[in-house]
């Protein structure tokens, strides 16, 4: 490189993160749940795939009442995902593969069985333990009411009464105590867990409600309207999510983790009422990325994906950091199941949940949203399976059902188990190379048979099936010098399609509509979402060209 040429962006400003949801990956020692012993056999399937970083779900001791969202022990791996040696030989071999590995950092609450937990709870009303939480009497009479209307996340109030009179806080399941972060000690707590991890070697965290941590001690009630799910409706006054103080938490965590070397990064898992809010976020001297969910929010409709692109760039331009593309997730019915239907909204989706969704259409479409996240300037979020072209289970027997979401909405409204279902890699039948050969446990939540043409092995041999398409992106994103971090020019297109072109050379051009449109004149294709008819550029259909 001569002293004139740019140092090329640091990793984290265009990186594609794989996120490993681990009881769901693979199951190495053929209980039915995924583990370390199982994502480490299939690392190679994800160096082959082509992303830079991997996140890993929480991993570490928990009852797993959410998922592991509920941390016990935050230095010590589960049993049922393996040992503290296997996560740092899986980390080596990570890093082997030239793979990055972000953790998943749990900071709103602990579980209720956490050693501080215990401990408050036995220590009584008024301990400094009880500090660590936020412990309350209740209103009314005998303080038989909650100390005031916050509702949990998960349906219900955010307040459990304990045995002598007290309620403590959860803003998720009556398991996972919210902690208190004006203590001091609960800062120092997490900063040494950040040290513990880097220490390891992990590149960075994922910070589970980022939005959360800091409460207003004068613990106000809040209007109807502000009790969206996740923060959706939050603003600078909301007592629980979004608030300045819970800011000034992330640049401690900045200075701890730019003291070592390599780029250690953050990304916020954020859920604010609008863009400019995830911007405060990414602010000089705070945290590096944030999910931005625009997309995984907007229909499949170029003048609202369009929308969401350019209010992402125009927020994120002024703090300097990178956006970030993201579509499904663990708590997310998954984009194939939503692009099948006419109404194609998440919210849509949650209001038709169960109803027939079209998976060729689906499938299609979520093909052509592939080559716009990663087409886009920044960085971009594969959820493990939609590489696969997985589409959500939205017929798991009632009796199968883990998620606590449904437990604590009565039963009402879509749970998250539907996008939790084990990968399948190979065979004919369940579990799909999931677990061993002859495994003793079934997986833990049931496959769909039809999966035997989804597997990993199935489509690795297909040059027509999405996992071929992904790879294809991956490797051609990363020769390209204009895609990933830069800029991006709007280029003129009908209603239906996004234009734009990346760099000097390249073009994105994405039909959300039923027709075939002209594609633009003189142009090569680099990579096609689907079959070209002749020069026209078929309806849910992106390409790539070279200008
Ligand atoms: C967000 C996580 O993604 C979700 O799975 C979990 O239930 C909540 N945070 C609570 O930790």
């Amino acid at each position: 490189m001569d002293s004139n040429t740019p140092p090329p962006p640091a990793w984290w400003r265009d990186a594609v993160i794989y996120q490993v949801y681990i009881r769901s990956f693979a199951d190495g020692n053929g209980d039915g749940t995924g583990d370390l012993a199982g994502l480490r056999a299939r690392l190679g399937h994800l160096a082959g795939l082509g992303v830079d970083a991997l996140w890993i779900t929480p991993w570490y001791v928990s009852p797993q009442v959410d998922a592991g969202y509920d941390v016990a022990d935050y230095r010590a791996i589960d049993p049922v995902f393996g040992t503290l040696d296997e996560a740092d030989a899986f980390l080596a071999e990570a890093h082997a593969h030239g793979l990055r590995v972000l953790v998943d950092l749990v900071p709103n609450h602990t579980s209720d069985q956490h050693p501080w937990f215990r401990e408050a709870l036995a220590a009584g009303p008024g301990s400094a333990a009880r500090g660590r939480y936020h412990f309350r009497p209740g209103r009314g009479a005998d303080g038989e009411l909650p100390p005031n209307n916050w509702p949990s996340v998960f349906g219900g109030p955010a307040w459990t009464r304990v045995a002598d009179g007290e309620w403590y806080l959860h803003l998720f399941a009556a398991a996972q105590p919210d902690l208190d972060w004006d203590v001091p000690e609960v800062r120092e707590e997490f900063a040494s867990v950040l040290r513990f991890w880097l220490d390891r070697g992990v590149d960075g965290f994922r910070i589970d409600v980022a939005h959360g941590l800091t409460k207003d001690p004068a613990y106000p009630d809040i209007e109807e309207s502000a009790t969206g799910l996740l923060g959706a409706a939050a603003d600078e006054h909301h007592p629980y999510f979004d608030r300045d103080a819970t800011l000034e938490i992330y640049r401690e965590w900045r200075r701890i983790a730019d003291a070592y070397p390599g780029e250690r990064t953050f990304v916020a898992e954020a859920w604010v009422s609008s863009p400019d809010r995830l911007a405060r976020y990414l602010a000089p001297g705070r945290l590096h990325t944030a999910f931005n969910f625009g997309l995984l929010d907007c229909p499949w409709e170029a003048p609202r994906l369009r929308e969401v692109v350019e209010q992402t760039l125009r927020v994120l331009a002024p703090v300097d950091a990178p956006p970030t593309w993201v579509l499904s997730n663990h708590d997310v019915i998954r984009h194939v199941t939503r692009y099948g239907r006419a109404e194609t909204s998440l919210d849509d989706a949650k209001r038709l949940y169960g109803t027939p969704s079209d998976p060729e259409l689906g499938t299609r479409r979520a093909r052509a949203a592939a080559l716009l996240t990663l087409g886009l300037p920044g960085g971009a979020y594969i959820y493990q399976g939609e590489e696969l072209g997985l589409e959500e289970v939205e017929d798991l027997p009632a009796e199968v059902l883990q998620d606590p979401n449904r437990f604590w909405s009565g039963g009402c409204g879509p749970v998250r188990d539907g996008c939790r279902v084990p990968l399948p890699w190979s065979g004919e039948t369940a579990p799909f190379g999931f677990s061993p050969d002859g495994a003793a446990g079934e997986p833990w939540l049931p496959q769909p048979a039809a999966w035997k043409d989804r597997s990993a092995a199935a489509q690795l041999a297909d040059p027509a099936s999405v996992l071929t398409l992904y790879r294809s992106a991956l490797a051609v994103r990363r020769g390209c010098e204009d895609l990933g971090e830069g800029d991006l020019a709007w280029l003129p297109a009908a209603e239906e399609v996004l234009a734009f072109r990346r760099g000097r050379r390249t073009a994105v051009v994405v039909n959300t509509g039923a027709d075939p449109v002209p594609l633009p004149e003189h142009t090569e294709v680099l990579l096609a979402s689907g079959p070209l008819d002749g020069p026209l550029l078929p309806g849910d259909t992106a390409v790539w060209l070279s200008l």
